[in-house]
């Protein structure tokens, strides 16, 4: 799961390539790398680690040539060293990959038979001895190309440079993203229209199995059966600028603080406060007539899920359930005739969740998705697309699109139920009235911010944390722990308040500071006993409640977290702001990398 970029154009391609690739880094930052052709010879520069590496290496020793093919890495295949680097390069050609191939260890054994030598640990080596020794055994790049794809398994976008022709570069799609931008007499391959909005808006999205051959007069597209096919070119709305952080230190600050403005946002454009009702856009769903539905998400956005499956059963009456995608397409799931397959992602592009829609719709099910990118492949392949006005999100840790997906998903409960007869109006009107207010109170919940950073010393001493709650809060008890470990790097896990004494109960000392999720609701009581049973082993407790949960909660907890009071359905949109917070702050303790921890990408394009 890579960003990759190509550009045949008229000026020294390099720093432009970096540019793309700076757009890209959300794919991965484990290395970076450019390859460039001048005197007609491939040259590279490559290097470990972040793209400022890169920048800081061609500085040092510039890359001449107005063609060339960059790339930023997230390792799959072979330690994220300089030498497994893309672009990886033959004397004769020069390929960058997204993606993984399967089959790499028989294709390699076979190349290596003939002579080849391989240079590095990674799968990608084998599309570059491949295509070089179809052009030994004298085809032509195009013919080279199309060959080698067909004996490739697994998922890539490949884009391929050749010795000897500034005026041409080759890229192929199957299961990974890839798109052709038209610049004027310029041509562009990259791994999304984000990457290409500097030189153009002029876009082809290219489909499954297409093979593309630039030249700068324009492109070339073949099927997968080797036909020449024209695809649309569509104008994208993919911004040139690049996002800042504002006068934030990291962009996950920035993006915590943007939450009251982007839930108000995108719970504006899916409820009417003049009418006092949920309107969706225009679809081929009919939700009075779905008879399951399927949810499906990976991390974060999994996480959404399972609140919204609350919201779908309480306020919709309608069987839901929620599945990991990773998992999803590997069951005999039971899709039942007239049900709706619900996809939910930040991107747009994660590789299982996109597996897993192809999966359902092959299954004859409807399929929705929610989506913060309105053109990726997800929101490309739905039958409704449900957006959240998030805006670009940049932090790998997923904040203010989390928020944005459960303002969406409530109102399509809220839709859901009115349009099954179960939910009646005056409900609507009083759940409308105060999915409008949660804006405000998700700011409220911000003012916390001090006492929260202060609490954050202390986490930071934990090796290990644990985070419980009930009902709705139960997720955001998951959603706390995936936080915290993912940029704090504390081992942290996220349980149902009554599942601890079934095991994890046994974990708790002193040592191990113990997150109670409970908002004054139903099932307040119930947590509150969990907590003392905590408690009464010598867990400190850290107890995020609203005023009347503290009152009730008694004196014996270590700290306390107060967030505002609001209609119990919708806590877990502000209980989601202390534990996001108590992350941030505990990552700052700890002094990781906030914004890119390490091992992660923002966008997991590979399976
Ligand atoms: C965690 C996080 C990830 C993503 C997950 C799905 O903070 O950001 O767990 O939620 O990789 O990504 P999308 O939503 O893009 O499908």
């Amino acid at each position: 799961m890579c960003g990759i970029v190509g550009i045949i154009g008229n000026e020294e391609a390099a720093p432009l390539i970096v540019e793309a690739l700076k757009r890209l880094e959300y794919r991965g930052y484990d290395s970076a790398g450019i390859a460039t052709l001048h005197d007609g010879q491939i040259d590279r520069r490559r290097a470990p680690g972040k793209l400022r590496n890169l920048g800081a290496l061609l500085g040092k020793d510039p890359l001449p040539g107005v063609i060339g093919i960059g790339h930023t890495r997230w390792a799959t295949h072979g330690a994220p060293t300089e030498n497994n680097a893309h672009p990886h390069a033959s004397d004769s050609v020069a390929v960058v990959h997204n993606g993984i191939i399967e089959n790499f260890r028989e294709l390699r054994d076979e190349l290596t038979a003939k002579g080849h030598v391989f240079a590095t640990e990674t799968d990608t080596e084998v599309t570059v001895h491949l295509v070089t020794e179809n052009l030994r055994r004298g085809m032509d790049p195009v013919a080279a190309a199309q060959a080698a794809v067909k004996r490739f398994d697994g998922a890539f976008a490949l884009v391929i440079m050749f010795r000897g022709d500034e005026d041409l570069l080759i890229g192929t799609r199957r299961g990974s993203p890839l798109a052709v931008g038209y610049g004027d007499g310029e041509m562009y391959f990259g791994s999304d229209a984000f990457a290409l909005a500097p030189f153009t808006n002029r876009v082809t999205y290219l489909e499954e199995g297409d093979l593309a051959v630039l030249r700068r007069s324009g492109a070339t597209i073949f099927d997968v059966k080797d036909n020449r096919v024209e695809r649309p070119i569509v104008l994208t709305q993919a911004g040139a600028a690049l996002v800042d952080k504002g006068n934030h230190r990291h962009f996950m600050a920035k993006e915590i603080y943007e939450q009251p403005e982007v839930l108000g946002h995108t719970v504006h454009a899916y409820v009417n406060g003049v009418t006092e009702s949920v309107a969706l856009p225009k679809s081929s769903i009919d939700w009075s007539a779905v008879t399951k539905l399927t949810m499906v998400a990976c991390g974060t956005s999994s996480i959404a899920t399972n609140i919204a499956q609350y919201w779908f059963e309480q306020l919709a009456q309608l069987p839901s359930g929620t599945d990991i995608a990773s998992e999803f397409r590997y069951r005999d799931t039971v899709l039942i005739p007239g049900g709706v397959s619900l996809f939910v992602s930040q991107s747009g592009e994660t590789a299982d969740t996109l597996a897993a829609l192809k999966h359902a719709r092959a299954a004859g099910q409807k399929i929705a998705s929610v989506v913060n990118v309105a053109e990726s492949s997800m929101a490309r392949e739905s039958d409704a697309v449900y957006p959240t006005h998030a805006g670009p999100e940049i932090g790998v840790a997923s904040t203010k699109a989390f928020v944005c997906q459960l303002g969406v998903l409530a109102s399509l409960a809220i839709a859901a139920g009115r349009a099954r007869g179960v939910l009646p109006r005056d409900a609507e009107i009083r759940l409308t009235r105060r999915l409008l207010e949660m804006p405000r109170l998700i700011g409220e919940a911000l003012k916390q911010e001090e006492i929260i950073a202060s609490i954050a010393q202390e986490i930071a001493k934990a090796r290990d944390v644990l985070f419980m709650g009930r009902g709705l809060s139960y997720p955001i008890a998951m959603e706390g722990a995936l936080k915290l470990k993912e940029i704090s790097y504390i081992h942290a896990e996220g349980y149902a308040a009554g599942e601890l004494k079934h095991g994890p109960i046994a974990l708790i000392d002193e040592n191990v500071p113990v997150i109670v999720i409970a908002p004054h609701d139903a099932l307040f009581e119930k947590t509150i006993s969990n907590m003392q049973e905590v408690m009464a082993r010598g867990g400190k407790v850290l107890l995020i409640s609203d005023k009347r949960g503290h009152e009730l909660a008694g004196d014996n907890v270590w700290m306390r977290i107060e967030i505002p009071e609001c209609d119990p359905v919708f806590a877990p949109l502000v209980s989601a702001v202390p534990v996001q917070l108590l992350a941030y702050y505990t990552a700052l303790a700890k002094g990781t990398d906030v914004d890119q921890p390490r091992n992660l990408a923002k966008s997991v394009t590979v399976e």
